[in-house]
Protein backbone atom coordinates (compact mmCIF):
# COMPACT_ATOMS: atom_id res chain seq x y z
CA UNK A 1 0.00 0.00 0.00
CA UNK A 2 3.12 2.41 1.35
CA UNK A 3 4.51 1.48 -1.62
CA UNK A 4 1.82 2.60 -4.57
CA UNK A 5 1.02 5.62 -1.99
CA UNK A 6 4.58 6.70 -2.97
CA UNK A 7 5.31 5.77 -6.47
CA UNK A 8 1.90 7.83 -7.55
CA UNK A 9 2.93 10.69 -5.08
CA UNK A 10 6.14 10.20 -7.49
CA UNK A 11 4.39 10.42 -10.81
CA UNK A 12 2.66 13.11 -9.91
CA UNK A 13 5.80 15.30 -8.81
CA UNK A 14 7.30 14.15 -12.22
CA UNK A 15 3.61 15.54 -14.16
CA UNK A 16 4.21 18.55 -12.15
CA UNK A 17 7.22 19.11 -13.21
CA UNK A 18 6.76 18.29 -16.18
CA UNK A 19 3.92 20.53 -16.30
CA UNK A 20 6.04 23.42 -14.99
CA UNK A 21 9.02 23.60 -16.95
CA UNK A 22 7.25 22.89 -20.19
CA UNK A 23 6.04 26.52 -20.55
CA UNK A 24 9.28 27.85 -19.16
CA UNK A 25 11.15 26.42 -22.26
CA UNK A 26 8.80 28.26 -24.44
CA UNK A 27 9.32 31.33 -22.65
CA UNK A 28 12.94 30.74 -22.59
CA UNK A 29 13.18 30.23 -26.28
CA UNK A 30 10.74 32.92 -27.73
CA UNK A 31 12.95 35.70 -25.68
CA UNK A 32 14.68 38.15 -27.97
CA UNK A 33 17.61 37.47 -29.94
CA UNK A 34 20.07 39.37 -27.13
CA UNK A 35 23.40 39.59 -28.92
CA UNK A 36 26.15 40.41 -26.61
CA UNK A 37 28.33 43.63 -26.94
CA UNK A 38 31.27 42.14 -28.04
CA UNK A 39 30.04 40.28 -30.53
CA UNK A 40 28.06 43.24 -31.83
CA UNK A 41 31.34 44.99 -32.32
CA UNK A 42 33.67 42.01 -33.59
CA UNK A 43 34.91 43.53 -37.11
CA UNK A 44 34.58 41.26 -40.36
CA UNK A 45 38.53 40.22 -40.80
CA UNK A 46 37.27 38.95 -44.22
CA UNK A 47 36.87 41.54 -46.95
CA UNK A 48 33.79 41.62 -48.92
CA UNK A 49 36.50 40.37 -52.28
CA UNK A 50 35.13 38.27 -55.35
CA UNK A 51 36.77 34.86 -53.96
CA UNK A 52 34.70 35.79 -50.26
CA UNK A 53 31.45 36.15 -51.85
CA UNK A 54 32.44 33.34 -53.89
CA UNK A 55 32.79 31.64 -51.44
CA UNK A 56 29.72 32.67 -49.77
CA UNK A 57 27.48 31.94 -52.57
CA UNK A 58 28.67 27.95 -52.44
CA UNK A 59 28.00 28.44 -48.58
CA UNK A 60 24.64 29.91 -49.12
CA UNK A 61 23.31 27.64 -52.15
CA UNK A 62 24.44 24.38 -49.68
CA UNK A 63 23.10 25.24 -46.73
CA UNK A 64 20.91 28.60 -46.12
CA UNK A 65 18.73 28.58 -49.34
CA UNK A 66 16.44 25.81 -48.76
CA UNK A 67 14.97 28.04 -46.02
CA UNK A 68 15.85 31.41 -46.60
CA UNK A 69 15.44 30.96 -50.47
CA UNK A 70 17.38 32.04 -53.63
CA UNK A 71 16.44 35.72 -53.34
CA UNK A 72 17.02 35.72 -49.33
CA UNK A 73 13.02 36.64 -48.94
CA UNK A 74 12.85 33.44 -46.78
CA UNK A 75 10.69 31.67 -49.83
CA UNK A 76 12.92 28.61 -49.95
CA UNK A 77 11.09 25.17 -49.94
CA UNK A 78 11.60 24.24 -46.59
CA UNK A 79 10.01 27.75 -45.21
CA UNK A 80 6.30 26.54 -46.35
CA UNK A 81 7.13 23.22 -44.13
CA UNK A 82 8.48 24.73 -40.93
CA UNK A 83 6.06 27.21 -41.28
CA UNK A 84 7.57 29.91 -39.27
CA UNK A 85 8.71 33.20 -40.29
CA UNK A 86 11.64 33.16 -41.96
CA UNK A 87 14.06 36.52 -42.38
CA UNK A 88 13.75 38.61 -45.11
CA UNK A 89 17.29 39.65 -45.90
CA UNK A 90 16.10 42.31 -48.06
CA UNK A 91 14.86 44.02 -45.21
CA UNK A 92 16.37 47.15 -44.34
CA UNK A 93 16.82 46.14 -40.58
CA UNK A 94 19.04 42.87 -41.47
CA UNK A 95 21.08 45.11 -43.24
CA UNK A 96 21.69 48.13 -40.91
CA UNK A 97 22.74 45.31 -38.28
CA UNK A 98 26.53 45.12 -38.31
CA UNK A 99 28.45 41.99 -39.69
CA UNK A 100 29.29 41.21 -36.35
CA UNK A 101 25.77 40.64 -35.38
CA UNK A 102 24.53 38.85 -38.34
CA UNK A 103 28.33 36.47 -37.83
CA UNK A 104 26.66 35.77 -34.22
CA UNK A 105 22.91 35.44 -35.21
CA UNK A 106 24.22 32.52 -37.74
CA UNK A 107 26.61 31.26 -35.03
CA UNK A 108 24.05 30.77 -32.36
CA UNK A 109 20.51 30.12 -34.17
CA UNK A 110 17.27 30.43 -32.97
CA UNK A 111 13.84 28.29 -33.07
CA UNK A 112 13.95 27.48 -36.28
CA UNK A 113 17.21 29.14 -37.66
CA UNK A 114 19.72 26.03 -36.92
CA UNK A 115 23.13 26.47 -35.31
CA UNK A 116 26.34 27.01 -37.70
CA UNK A 117 28.79 26.79 -35.00
CA UNK A 118 30.37 23.31 -36.02
CA UNK A 119 28.66 23.11 -39.44
CA UNK A 120 30.57 25.77 -40.77
CA UNK A 121 34.14 26.68 -40.22
CA UNK A 122 34.73 30.58 -38.85
CA UNK A 123 35.92 31.25 -42.46
CA UNK A 124 32.57 30.10 -43.82
CA UNK A 125 29.99 32.08 -41.90
CA UNK A 126 32.56 35.66 -42.00
CA UNK A 127 31.83 34.91 -45.78
CA UNK A 128 28.25 34.01 -46.04
CA UNK A 129 27.49 37.34 -43.98
CA UNK A 130 29.67 38.92 -47.11
CA UNK A 131 27.64 37.56 -49.60
CA UNK A 132 24.57 38.39 -47.50
CA UNK A 133 25.28 41.74 -47.33
CA UNK A 134 26.35 42.12 -51.00
CA UNK A 135 23.27 39.98 -52.73
CA UNK A 136 20.94 41.29 -50.61
CA UNK A 137 21.35 44.76 -50.19
CA UNK A 138 18.64 46.66 -51.85
CA UNK A 139 21.21 49.74 -52.29
CA UNK A 140 23.96 47.70 -53.65
CA UNK A 141 22.72 44.22 -55.45
CA UNK A 142 25.37 44.27 -57.88
CA UNK A 143 27.61 43.47 -55.78
CA UNK A 144 30.24 46.23 -56.65
CA UNK A 145 32.58 48.04 -54.31
CA UNK A 146 31.46 47.69 -51.00
CA UNK A 147 31.96 50.24 -48.70
CA UNK A 148 31.76 48.97 -44.77
CA UNK A 149 28.81 50.80 -43.53
CA UNK A 150 29.31 49.82 -39.87
CA UNK A 151 31.15 52.76 -38.25
CA UNK A 152 33.58 52.25 -35.43
C1 LIG B 1 15.82 25.34 -41.38
C2 LIG B 1 15.65 26.63 -41.98
C3 LIG B 1 16.84 27.58 -41.97
C4 LIG B 1 18.09 27.36 -42.48
C5 LIG B 1 18.62 26.11 -43.15
C6 LIG B 1 18.82 28.59 -42.28
N1 LIG B 1 18.04 29.51 -41.65
FE1 LIG B 1 18.57 31.42 -41.12
N2 LIG B 1 16.79 31.68 -40.23
C7 LIG B 1 15.77 30.76 -40.21
C8 LIG B 1 14.66 31.29 -39.42
C9 LIG B 1 13.34 30.60 -39.14
C10 LIG B 1 15.08 32.56 -38.95
C11 LIG B 1 14.32 33.49 -38.02
C12 LIG B 1 14.64 33.01 -36.61
C13 LIG B 1 13.99 33.81 -35.51
O1 LIG B 1 13.66 34.99 -35.73
O2 LIG B 1 13.86 33.27 -34.41
C14 LIG B 1 16.42 32.77 -39.48
C15 LIG B 1 17.18 33.90 -39.25
C16 LIG B 1 18.41 34.16 -39.81
C17 LIG B 1 19.19 35.37 -39.63
C18 LIG B 1 18.80 36.55 -38.76
C19 LIG B 1 18.03 37.57 -39.48
C20 LIG B 1 17.54 38.66 -38.56
O3 LIG B 1 16.33 38.67 -38.26
O4 LIG B 1 18.33 39.46 -38.11
C21 LIG B 1 20.33 35.24 -40.36
C22 LIG B 1 21.43 36.27 -40.52
C23 LIG B 1 20.27 33.94 -41.00
N3 LIG B 1 19.10 33.31 -40.64
C24 LIG B 1 21.26 33.45 -41.82
C25 LIG B 1 21.29 32.13 -42.26
C26 LIG B 1 22.42 31.56 -42.96
C27 LIG B 1 23.67 32.31 -43.37
C28 LIG B 1 22.12 30.25 -43.17
C29 LIG B 1 23.00 29.21 -43.81
C30 LIG B 1 24.32 29.03 -43.27
C31 LIG B 1 20.80 30.00 -42.62
N4 LIG B 1 20.33 31.17 -42.09
C32 LIG B 1 20.14 28.79 -42.68
C33 LIG B 1 15.74 29.54 -40.84
C34 LIG B 1 16.83 28.93 -41.44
Amino acid sequence: MLTIHLSRAFLLSIAFLVFCSTPLFAIERSTSWDIPGEAKQRQNPILPTQASIGRGILVYAKNCQVCHGSRGDGDGPSSLSLGVAMANFMDPAIQRQSDGSLYWKITVGRRAMPNWQLQLSEEDRWHVVNFLRTMFSASDQHGGTHDDATSK
